[in-house]
């Protein structure tokens, strides 16, 4: 019965540090891969705590025990000497313990011990292995498949959150010195409902020419990226972003709306408000840059995304190219969305000369590269 009690403390024990074990182990993994709900680490957490109070409530007598003991008066040398448990029969000497020599012997790799330690390193390596990124694509795989089986995550991946890859950059691009036309504040208009503006969402390639009001172009803005909340002291925006890093940039080319010069201009999105960087009609050049489709020189506006890929990189390593081309259609969505619902039609780009437009903005293409048009018109 006394045995069959000490074999249920020890298995508690030994699952009470695998559960631990993997506690920490899935916390470092919802840290470095931002699951905000990682349900691995909830369950682990609450065996945990279960076998916490397991542990403890069978350890209960020897617990009180060290704590009185801890907490009254120390131990007497003399006591500590007489205690049995430290008494010469602990001795490791394999002549004063005859099972000793037995132990050392039976270590042979032909011994039915041996024979389970191999298989358990080999299970081992085994598992190790499949933690290690192997990519097992055909020959003549393009680029992207490539790079879409070298960013799944593997286990081992964590190993690479020790590496550094580069310091978090700041959320906002600052233009100094730059003329700043401020945006009047979205208000409170409600257009097409969300189901309505779904069902009536099209890309509209045909724009009327008729002028675009500041309203609508800072609502526009507004509801596709602009910031609209706050938690825990820090802004949040309309479209949802990995980790709240926020990559993408909105650059603003304007042909045809009241009150704003023709010209380049970049979004500050904190201040809700569009810093000029280039005067002039830019039509021609985004046409151009945009494999001659005619109706980016038509439309009211062009709105660039671009991603900074650093903000993403530092923490999410070789998943930053997936996450900015997908949060890039998150504020598409949105555009095609607001421009609908406030009677425009939008068309998404996804066809253009990089190079040249990347200049156009005057980005490098490497760390801040253009990743996606959308043209915005009266229709
Ligand atoms: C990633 C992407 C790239 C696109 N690129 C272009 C483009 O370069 N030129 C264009 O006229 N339309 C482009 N479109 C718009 C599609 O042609 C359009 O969404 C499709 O025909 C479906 O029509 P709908 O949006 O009206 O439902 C693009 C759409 C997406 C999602």
């Amino acid at each position: 019965m006394r045995k069959t009690r000490n074999d249920v403390r020890y298995l508690i024990s030994a699952i009470l540090l695998m559960a631990a074990v993997t506690t920490v182990t899935t916390g470092l993994i919802a840290d470095v891969w931002d699951l905000n709900d990682f349900i691995f680490h909830k369950y682990a957490g609450y065996t945990l705590a279960v076998l916490l109070t397991a542990h403890v409530y069978l350890h209960w007598s020897r617990l009180a025990g060290y704590i009185r003991r801890r907490f009254t008066r120390p131990p007497s040398r003399r006591a500590k000497e007489s205690d049995p448990q430290q008494g010469p029969s602990a001795t490791t000497d394999p002549v004063a313990s005859p099972g000793a020599g037995r132990r050392t012997a039976s270590r042979s790799p032909f011994s039915r011990r041996g024979f389970f330690g191999v298989a358990l390193g080999g299970l081992g390596g085994f598992f190790v292995g499949r933690g290690f990124k192997t990519v097992d694509l055909p020959y003549g795989s393009d680029v992207g498949e490539i790079y879409h089986e070298w960013s799944k995550p593997k286990w081992l991946s964590l190993l690479g959150a020790v590496t550094s890859w580069g310091q978090e950059p700041d959320r906002y691009k600052v233009y100094a010195g730059v003329e700043r036309v401020e945006l009047p504040p979205p208000g409170d208009f409600r257009g097409l409902s969300t189901e309505d503006a779904i069902e009536q969402r099209r890309s509209l390639r045909d724009y009327t020419g008729e002028p675009m009001t500041l309203d609508e172009l800072s609502r526009l803005l507004y509801y596709t990226g602009g910031v609209n909340a706050e938690r825990w002291g820090r802004p949040l925006r309309a479209a949802p972003s990995a980790g709240a890093l926020y990559p993408i940039e909105m650059y603003v080319v304007v042909h045809q709306v009241e009150g704003v010069e023709r010209g380049l201009y970049h979004y500050a999105v904190r201040e809700h408000a569009l810093d000029h960087l280039r005067d002039g009609d830019l039509r021609g050049e985004i046409v151009r840059n945009g494999l001659m489709q005619g109706f980016l020189g038509e439309a009211n506006v062009v709105i660039v995304f671009t991603a900074i890929f650093q903000r993403l990189r530092w923490r999410y390593k070789e998943r930053t190219y997936r996450y900015a081309l997908l949060e890039a259609g998150h504020l598409a969505q949105n555009v095609y969305l607001a421009a609908t619902s406030m009677g425009m039609g939008a068309c998404a780009v996804g066809a253009f000369l990089d190079s040249r437009l990347n200049s156009m903005l005057e980005v490098d293409g490497k760390k801040e590269a253009a990743l996606y048009l959308l043209s915005v018109g009266r229709v």
